[in-house]
């Protein structure tokens, strides 16, 4: 048998040593597979609960078939959502069902915000499911998990979230190196806006930036392990604050400072609420080139009676201020947006005001959704409820309006000459994959050696998912 100890380590042979030992490490180790659901933070949380297992002994598998340990990271905005976990459970029922009669166990984890919003009905409809963990319990997962291969029902949804933040473990620079040149960092989690179709509030609890020091820490580390682009998170990332030395500290001081990492080429952040982009942020996006003219500023719907109803704090008309204070700012900002149909009492004429705020703003790109009545929010308890043909109808016509601005906004990019940062290798022989300033994927003829670097590039063509270019 080989085994780690027993190998030389010659020079010139440390690479096949260092595959040999993760070969052995692969047979041996127990094995996690995490399937992520939903927003960009829960694939933070993800990564952050890998790197705890692996630091643990744990190895990844990127196959369900093979895992000792299944966790589904779960997301609970929308009905759909929910629903996909407990059919995905079904089937790992299956599967661990077949793997007890071979004599061996698979332990299955729900975590994030079904677990947080549903907690012990989890069991009772699943019972399945060994563990059940909040978002903000992460950092003991490795514990919970232990304690569940022991047999144990474990729930766990009551957490001070500063905890989370001060005690999970930071990545390896291994681990931070094999996710790439483009990583997040969750800057700020939770939501007081209590807007009233959204449960994020509920299952994230309130408002809570993580100090300025601990983010500088960990983009540092990041940037020295090779990540060339930072999109800092937050479910109302800019409600972040902090204090540096005591000066109080909003996002766009924030960015000034990440800004001045070296090696550090592209900054963005997401999501944003539009009553906290506040003249700093703004003027942010005019001072710093390394912050990306992109902003991803959810508006949900057009008519000030919807608006007041989904108790965003704001107008059309503030919004549209605020759009254009950007533009002014950064005249080749994309914006972006998420949008609400047939949210409770939306009239034909309130829609219509949708449609009308969605062609002034003109969107590069857009998520939308149907409204859908999520258990113990305001919204779920309103008496005008909209039939689902009529979300559906809705929903439509404005996919088809945003749809034609986003092929819009991509055509205009032909002809540019452009920065991307090449993130990985493309579907056929040697081609790349960049980003460019505004999100969109751009494939470009290339080596492997240039993965992590930027390059000038002019686009030639515009896909439905993606820009075609030459290197300049
Ligand atoms: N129904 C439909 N869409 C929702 N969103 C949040 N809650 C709901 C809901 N109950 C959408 C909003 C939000 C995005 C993340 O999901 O547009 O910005
Ligand atoms: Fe949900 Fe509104 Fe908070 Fe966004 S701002 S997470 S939509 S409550």
């Amino acid at each position: 048998m080989t085994t780690a100890t027993a190998m030389a380590t010659k020079p010139g042979q440390d690479e096949a040593l260092d595959r040999d030992i993760h070969a052995y490490a692969r047979a041996n180790s127990r094995k996690v597979f995490v399937k992520t659901y939903g927003c960009q933070m829960n694939v933070y949380d993800s990564e952050r609960m890998e790197d705890a297992l692996t630091q643990g002994g744990y190895v990844r598998t990127q196959n369900m078939e093979d895992a000792d340990l299944v966790l589904l990271n779960t997301c609970h905005i929308r009905e759909k959502a929910a629903e996909k976990v407990y059919s995905e459970i079904g089937r790992i029922r299956k599967l661990k069902e077949a793997r007890k009669n071979t004599g061996k166990r698979l332990t299955l984890g729900v975590t994030g915000c079904v677990a947080q919003a549903e907690g012990e009905e989890i069991f009772r409809r699943a019972p399945a499911v060994d563990l059940i963990a909040g978002p903000q319990t992460y950092h003991d997962i490795a514990a919970m998990v232990a304690r569940a291969e022991n047999g144990e029902k474990v729930i766990e949804t009551e957490f001070e979230i500063e905890e989370k933040f001060a005690k999970l473990p930071a990545p390896t620079r291994q681990q931070t190196i094999a996710r790439g040149v483009a990583g997040f960092v969750t800057v700020q989690e939770g939501c007081d806006k209590f807007c009233t179709f959204c449960v994020v509030p509920y299952t994230r609890g309130a408002e809570v930036s993580r100090p300025f020091s601990q983010i500088a820490d960990e983009a540092l580390r990041m940037v020295d392990a090779g990540v060339r682009e930072i999109t800092l998170l937050g479910q109302n990332v800019n409600a972040w604050h902090g204090s540096d030395g005591g000066k109080a500290m909003r996002l766009g001081d924030l960015l000034y400072q990440l800004a001045e990492i070296s090696g550090l080429e592209r900054l963005r952040y997401t999501t944003s609420h539009p009553i906290d982009m506040d003249d700093g942020l703004i003027d942010a996006h005019r001072d710093i080139g390394k912050l990306m003219p992109y902003l991803h500023l959810p508006v949900q719907a057009g008519s000030d009676r919807i608006l007041k109803a989904m108790n965003r704090h704001h107008t059309a008309a503030e919004y549209l201020d605020i759009i254009e204070r950007v533009r002014k700012a950064r005249p080749d900002i994309a914006i972006s947006g998420d949008f609400i149909t047939g949210f409770p009492g939306e009239s034909d004429e309130d829609f219509e005001a949708t449609m009308d705020i969605v062609r002034r703003v003109n969107y590069a790109s857009a998520f939308s959704f149907k409204y859908s009545a999520r258990p113990g929010t305001p919204g779920a308890d309103m008496e005008d409820q909209v039939p689902e043909p009529v979300k559906s109808k809705r929903l439509s016509r404005l996919q088809v309006l945003l749809g034609e601005q986003q092929q819009a906004f991509n055509q205009a990019c032909i002809g540019k000459t452009i920065d991307i940062l090449v993130e990985k290798k493309g579907r056929h022989e040697g081609q790349l994959i960049g980003r460019s300033p505004w999100l969109q994927s751009v494939v470009v003829e290339g080596g492997l050696s240039e993965i992590g670097h930027m390059l000038t590039v002019q686009v030639t063509s515009s896909g439905p998912v993606s820009l075609m270019a030459e290197r300049v």
